[in-house]
């Protein structure tokens, strides 16, 4: 809560505005009824026209000025409704981006979507309904009851009664309900999931051929949903036939009381029937505010839910000493002692006991099955994940000891699943390095064997990639992903099977060019090829989260039965 004030105290203005235009609203609807019953017993019962025209004139006055307030607050709650929900939506997503892997797994990706999206909409539609109605339905019944009890007392015993009747049957019926129009919330939520999902692995799905498997899914998670929705809206019918019922009882029971008293001249005829129209006005108060604690139900997941992310602890965070910013990776040296690591959602160590040294400007290819955690080995050296047990060294001290910026800057990342934004190429590659001059572009892109192809493009580097403009191949994607990381010139450069869609000639050539480009630095390469493994200066063979081997190729080569076996399924037989 404290946070959403943080935010709204942006808004004060409004926030303080808007009461007082709820208020004068309210005041020239309440009014209305007391003009009336003066045009009926001053005008019409008296025979006086002018006075029922100029009662009237006041009337219409009176409206327009009261519609002319409302149309005012609806444009200042809306504003600030709309300025708080930017707000806040900004607050998440930077919230966000602070957050770990090792967070956004938890959370989920699709669940996250849902929050920036779904969540804050109904906060934003609950903070302006709010604004609205919230103030408007206690103010309507206190003016109303005023103006009841200056008419007639007797009479407004009446209202006395019906108000409570109706509050309590209202509560009892949204009580009933309550609990119901949570688990629409939740079910529209387990909808928008099942959707979000499918959306973003569509091209599994297709592959897979499971679209009838997922169409089944949406159909049980749409039907349950419908169910509820049916459910939760009979209660909610339910409570029109209770207020109609009430509303009509106290109509007979003023016009019946009341009549007797204008008989015997206590109480005038427009009297009268100003008390049936403050009724209703009355019972419209009750109905708003039933509905407003209907919304503010509802909306209390959505909070609940935005809430969890923005009070999210990252779970990846500079140590005190890395906030110092007192190290540098200089040369590129790295060192694994006994490093175990487990996923948070994990129940065994994907990773056991890791040993390795490299030496600056070495390359090490990492091979191993599908499931043998090479990624999950990379992924500890920049400090994506943080190690269960043991320690990375660079450069002979702690990835821990080293600000979280200077190991993402200096150590160049293309991961197996690498994805590009929307827009163009140029901006793709720039966002390695913002201040990259066409020169440092064009040299990146020749190493990683992306300049040709490029070149083919009509436009070159301006050509649109993503939503509205071309799709790049698979391989063409991953040379992209490499030269946006070259350009950043790493010390330490990990490959992630960024080559697997490439052919083994491009990749030769990109070896090459990567070697003379970055003689210096460090490049492990995860690979499943050969070719690509025996040209590196040491590899480390993977076997279900253990280091089996670990060698120059042609140590391995002698006495690792695992690298044979890779060595002998590669090579052609003629
Ligand atoms: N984000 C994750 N959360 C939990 N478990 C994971 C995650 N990523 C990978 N794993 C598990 O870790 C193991 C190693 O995976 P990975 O490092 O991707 O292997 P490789 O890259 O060798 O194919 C697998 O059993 C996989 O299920
Ligand atoms: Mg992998």
């Amino acid at each position: 809560m404290k946070k959403y004030w943080q935010i709204l105290k942006n808004y004060k203005t409004s926030l303080i505005l808007s009461p007082i235009l709820v208020l004068v609203a309210v005041l020239c609807e309440t009014i209305q009824p007391m003009f009336m019953a003066k045009i009926v017993d001053d005008g019409v019962m008296q025979r006086d026209l002018s006075v029922v025209t100029e009662t009237g004139i006041y009337m219409v006055l009176i409206s327009i000025a009261g519609l002319t307030v409302s149309v005012i607050n609806v444009y200042v709650s809306s504003k600030a409704s709309i300025g708080f929900g930017t707000d806040l939506r900004t607050a998440l997503f930077d919230k966000i981006q602070q957050l770990s892997f090792f967070d956004i797994d938890h959370f989920s990706s699709a669940s996250l979507i849902t929050r920036l999206t779904n969540d804050i909409s109904k906060i934003q539609q609950i903070i302006l309904m709010s604004m609205r109605m919230m103030l408007r339905s206690p103010l309507m019944l206190v003016m109303a009851l005023f103006f009841v009890i200056t008419i007639n007392t007797d009479l407004a015993l009446i209202l006395l009664i019906a108000i409570p009747v109706l509050g309590v049957s209202v509560f009892f019926i949204l009580r009933k309900g309550f609990p119901f129009f949570l688990k629409v919330q939740q079910k529209v939520d387990q909808l928008n999931e099942v959707v979000r999902e499918n959306l973003i692995n569509i091209r599994v799905v297709k592959s897979f051929v499971r679209e009838d498997f997922e169409a089944d899914k949406f159909e049980k998670s749409s039907g349950e949903l419908r169910d509820m929705v049916i459910h939760a809206s009979n209660i909610v019918a339910s409570i029109f036939p209770v207020m109609q019922l009430v509303l009509n009882v106290s109509i007979v029971a003023i016009l019946w009381i009341g009549g007797f008293k204008v008989m015997e001249g206590e109480l005038k005829v427009g009297e009268l029937i100003s008390f049936v129209n403050y009724l209703s006005q009355v019972l419209m108060a009750l109905m708003m505010l039933s509905m407003i604690f209907m919304n503010l139900a509802r909306a209390s997941a959505s909070s609940e839910r935005i809430l969890e992310v923005l009070n999210a602890n990252p779970s990846l965070v500079n140590t005190p000493e890395g906030l110092q910013d007192k190290y540098r990776v200089t040369r590129g040296e790295v060192v694994f002692k006994n490093v175990s690591f487990r996923y948070p959602s994990g129940e065994t160590d994907v990773l056991r006991n890791i040993n390795f040294e490299v030496k600056p400007g070495e390359t090490i290819a990492i091979v191993g099955a599908t499931g043998s955690a090479k990624s999950s080995l990379v992924q500890l050296i920049p400090r994506l994940y943080d190690v269960t047990s043991g320690e990375i060294l660079i450069d002979g001290i702690s990835v821990k000891s080293y600000h979280l910026d200077e190991l993402h800057v200096r150590i160049g990342m293309v991961l197996q699943k690498n994805e590009l934004f929307t827009g163009t190429i140029m901006e793709n590659l720039r966002w390695g390095k913002e201040d990259a001059t066409l020169a440092e572009v064009e040299e990146a892109c020749i190493a990683a064997q992306a300049h040709e192809f490029i070149m083919s493009f009509p436009e070159g580097y301006n050509t649109m990639l993503g939503r509205g403009g071309v799709n790049v191949s698979g391989g063409q994607k991953q040379r992209i992903c490499i030269a946006r990381a070259l350009l950043r010139k790493p010390q330490i450069l990990i490959l992630d099977d960024s080559t697997s869609a490439v052919d083994t000639e491009t990749e030769m050539k990109i070896r090459n060019n990567l070697h003379k480009l970055l003689n210096n630095t460090t490049v492990f390469i995860i690979t499943q090829r050969i070719n690509t493994m025996q040209s590196a200066d040491k590899v480390i063979v993977l076997e279900d989260g253990e280091i089996n081997a670990i060698g120059t190729p042609a140590e391995l080569l002698e006495n690792s039965v695992v690298y044979q076996e890779i060595y002998n399924s590669q090579q052609i037989v003629f």
